[in-house]
């Protein structure tokens, strides 16, 4: 079996992406049983926890800013060129907080797998923990999905639920999601790198 490539873009602390790294460590086959390994992790910033921990683990490491381009569709170019040089076969995206453009979406889609911090489509968006505890709900979670040209629209491959207490406040939701989302992301990442996978339409199914 072959070793999926993957590429992991983060924006901050990076335990999803300390999560994978781990789980492959971990695996007695290591990648081979894991099926996939991180090729490089990229970032739209510097200084950030999740860059720290690729350099820790020895994976090559890629910074893009929106701002150092000229324009979006320029920064959507540089992105998706530094991904490709890594020939990923799967790009995650881990609380990596900028929507990619068409060229990202054109040449990946049906391979970028996001991670999002709500029950979608309940509270996409950058503040999905927030909306869903201003909203009121009892119940949020995570869902782990493809990634299409919408904001956290594409087809769903797996959720994990969490109960909203009513002590909850951002931080303590969020904590109590992420313990979930980290096994969740491990779990769906590596199925789809040793059983393959079929889009067909808004259906996921891991063969
Ligand atoms: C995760 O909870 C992820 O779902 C969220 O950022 C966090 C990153 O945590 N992403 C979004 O909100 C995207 N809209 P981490 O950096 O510790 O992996």
């Amino acid at each position: 079996m072959a070793v999926s490539r993957l590429v992991v873009l983060v924006s901050g602390s990076g335990t999803n992406l300390q999560a994978l790294l781990d789980a492959i460590d971990a695996d007695p086959g290591g990648p081979e049983g894991f099926g996939a390994r991180v090729v490089a992790v990229g970032a739209d910033r510097d200084g950030i926890a999740g860059l720290e921990r690729a350099e820790k683990a020895g994976i090559p490491t890629f910074v893009c800013p929106v701002k150092a381009y000229p324009t979006r569709e320029d920064w959507d170019r540089a992105l998706t060129e530094a991904t490709a040089a890594h020939e990923p076969d799967l790009i995650v995206s881990a609380g990596f907080m900028k929507i990619v453009g068409k060229e990202f979406i054109g040449r990946y889609e049906g391979r970028i797998v996001n991670t999002h911090p709500a029950l979608l489509p309940a509270f996409p968006g950058a503040h999905g923990v927030r909306d869903a505890l201003a909203y009121g709900a009892k119940v949020t979670g995570c869902t782990v999905h493809f990634v299409d040209a919408g904001v956290d629209t594409g087809p769903v491959i797996a959720q994990g639920v969490v109960e909203i207490r009513d002590e909850d406040d951002e931080a303590a939701l969020h904590e109590r999601i992420k313990e979930v989302e980290r096994r969740l992301l491990v779990d769906v990442v590596g199925r789809l790198a040793r059983h393959g996978y079929r889009i067909e339409g808004r259906k996921v199914t891991i063969q």
